[in-house]
């Protein structure tokens, strides 16, 4: 259950207020899902924009006006998002969600293809910090040590990061499914778009991949208006929804206990997690 008045709790896992609807949710469950659909899921902050960005480009076989003129939610919303209307979308639907597994559509399991982002969530924790300093729509957290401790217990959007990793992963088998590490996506961009190309059937020369690549960079995304949310309502000037995208920023705001106390909880909740993780 959440402490916080901007989210409200369905099923197990937090939703946002102003923007999700138990009725939605309930239909999303028994939705129909078509062949062609690709949904990029991820737990929040940990590479939802990116894949807004790559899927459009890739499935513009690198035309760069599909970036230049849309807005991300708009070429790729978020299937949780009543307002952006996924449902009515023509085909090939193109979308992104944090939803876990069992609030997934169930039509999911039988076509249609989907795209699993997961990212160290120390890196996580600290980008949603930020988030939540920045963005209008959520509470402002008091500090990083007592937002590091909702995070630990679930109390933040999405619930908790461990359940959604976990649960996601153990029923993999049921979803044409393939997953992607945000630090390998930083480390070798460009292997990973081949990859996800791979996954999605398309091919590409290797001059379009090279113009993919380079607007799916940081720095290129950081200065388009189009990929960039600079229009997002925020509390201050400060902050930016492309803040740093690197490995490592932990290391700026974990002290060494909550560091330590972080390790000690991340062995014993992932013990038998295969997937490996990338901290700096
Ligand atoms: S959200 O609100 O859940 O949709 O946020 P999400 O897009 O999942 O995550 C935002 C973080 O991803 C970083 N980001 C990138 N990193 C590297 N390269 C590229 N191209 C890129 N695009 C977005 C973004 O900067 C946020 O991370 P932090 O650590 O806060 O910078």
């Amino acid at each position: 259950m959440s402490d916080n008045h901007d989210l409200f709790e369905y099923k197990g896992c937090n939703f946002i207020s102003n923007i999700h609807t138990t009725e939605y949710l309930e239909e999303l469950i028994n939705t129909e899902i078509r062949d062609d659909d690709v949904i990029a899921v991820t737990y929040p902050k940990s590479g939802t924009v990116w894949m807004q960005q790559i899927l459009t480009l890739i499935f513009s076989n690198g035309d760069l006006a599909a970036v230049q003129n849309k807005l991300p939610a708009e070429r790729v919303p978020w299937v949780e998002v009543p307002t952006l209307c996924f449902l009515t979308l023509p085909s090939p639907r193109l979308a992104v969600s944090h939803l876990p597994y069992h609030l997934s559509p169930e039509g999911l399991k039988k076509t249609g293809k989907v795209i699993y982002i997961y990212r160290n969530p120390k890196d996580v924790v600290v980008s949603l910090y930020h988030f939540q300093n920045y963005i209008t729509l959520l509470k402002t957290p008091s500090g990083f040590g007592e937002f590091l401790e909702m995070f630990i217990e679930g109390k933040v959007i999405y619930g908790s990061w461990f359940d959604h990793v976990q649960n996601w992963y153990a029923h993999r088998n049921e979803f044409n499914i393939l997953f992607m590490c945000y630090e390998e996506m930083k480390l070798d961009l460009r292997t990973s778009v081949q990859k996800i190309c791979k996954f999605l059937g398309k091919e590409l020369d290797d001059e379009k991949l090279d113009t993919i690549v380079k607007h799916c960079t940081f720095e290129i995304m950081k200065v388009n208006p189009m990929a960039n949310y600079e229009n997002v309502e925020s509390k201050s000037e400060n902050g930016a929804f492309l803040r740093k995208g690197i490995i490592g920023d932990w290391k700026t705001h974990f002290t060494v206990a909550q560091s330590e106390m972080f390790d000690k909880l991340f062995e014993e909740r992932m013990k038998d997690f295969p997937l490996k993780f990338i901290w700096d």
